[in-house]
């Protein structure tokens, strides 16, 4: 089967004043269409850089990404944009803030505006529309990232890559946040990869999860392996320490 997105022999190094940092050690990756991967790992092993590179906001060193087959290593958001988005942690900072979320929302868009497919949007998002007439500074953290994720799917994007996105937000807003993407997923095979040091978060959204460590890919399967048979020390440190964090 084709992959909706592919990255092959990934390698990302930052140099900093006193070392070189290898964020990202030969990682491979796959998503299908309609399937939602979380890449989960301690703080500082290579998550975001590998999300970023996904999108094209950072340039590998080296290896190739693939979009439907079509390679699009090198390009830069600006291509990457029409299919994919990211969702960042600090929603209200992803927004102009001198813009209304109308504006905000009707801009992402390349096509056509469309405000009915706006308003649909933002119902399914659990969002009144009146929201629209505020600003980012105007609306509450979990509004906000529940804007982010319509702006997302009202820009047509096939694929939405979060990065902690629930990580700012209280308990209750959390459980929305994924039980709205869950839906997503499930009416409209939406697909996405999240981010999360938190992998007890990503057993409840993900049927996949790729567990990252210094920039190495350790290992990656359907949840009911990564959770119940992990290979790997470092994957059932992180499943135990979840737990205890949940007792
Ligand atoms: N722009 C940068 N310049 C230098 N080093 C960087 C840069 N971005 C990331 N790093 C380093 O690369 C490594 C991986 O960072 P990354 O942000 O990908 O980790 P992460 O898994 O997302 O962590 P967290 O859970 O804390 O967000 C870290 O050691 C980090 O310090
Ligand atoms: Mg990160």
């Amino acid at each position: 089967m084709e992959h909706i997105l592919k990255g092959i022999n990934l390698n990302k190094t930052f140099g900093t004043k006193d070392r070189n940092i290898q964020a990202l050690k030969d990682v491979d990756f796959y998503i299908d269409e309609g399937e939602l991967l979380g890449i989960a790992g301690e703080s500082g092993s290579g998550k975001s850089t590998l999300l970023n590179v996904m999108s094209g906001l950072i340039r590998p060193d080296s290896g190739e990404l693939f979009y439907r087959e079509q390679e699009y290593t090198g390009k830069g958001p600006s291509q990457t944009g029409k299919f994919l988005q990211m969702i960042f942690q600090d929603a209200k900072n992803s927004f102009d803030p001198r813009f209304t979320m109308e504006r905000s929302l009707l801009e992402s868009r390349r096509k056509k505006t469309d405000r009915d497919a706006l308003c649909g949007i933002l119902k399914e998002v659990g969002l009144d529309e009146k929201l629209l007439k505020r600003k980012a500074s105007e609306l509450s953290g979990g509004q906000c990232q529940r804007m982010s994720i319509a702006r997302a799917l009202y820009s047509e994007a096939d694929i939405l890559l979060c990065d902690e996105i629930t990580s700012a937000l209280d308990v209750s807003s959390q459980a929305q946040v994924v039980g709205i993407l869950k839906r997503l997923n499930t009416e409209r095979k939406l697909t996405a990869v999240f981010v999360s040091h938190d992998i007890a978060l990503l057993s409840m959204l993900c049927s996949r999860i790729m567990v990252m460590k210094d920039g190495i890919e350790v290992e990656q399967g359907v949840v009911e392996d990564i959770v119940r048979r992990p290979k790997h020390e470092y994957t059932k440190l992180l499943i135990e320490s979840a737990r205890k964090q949940s007792l």
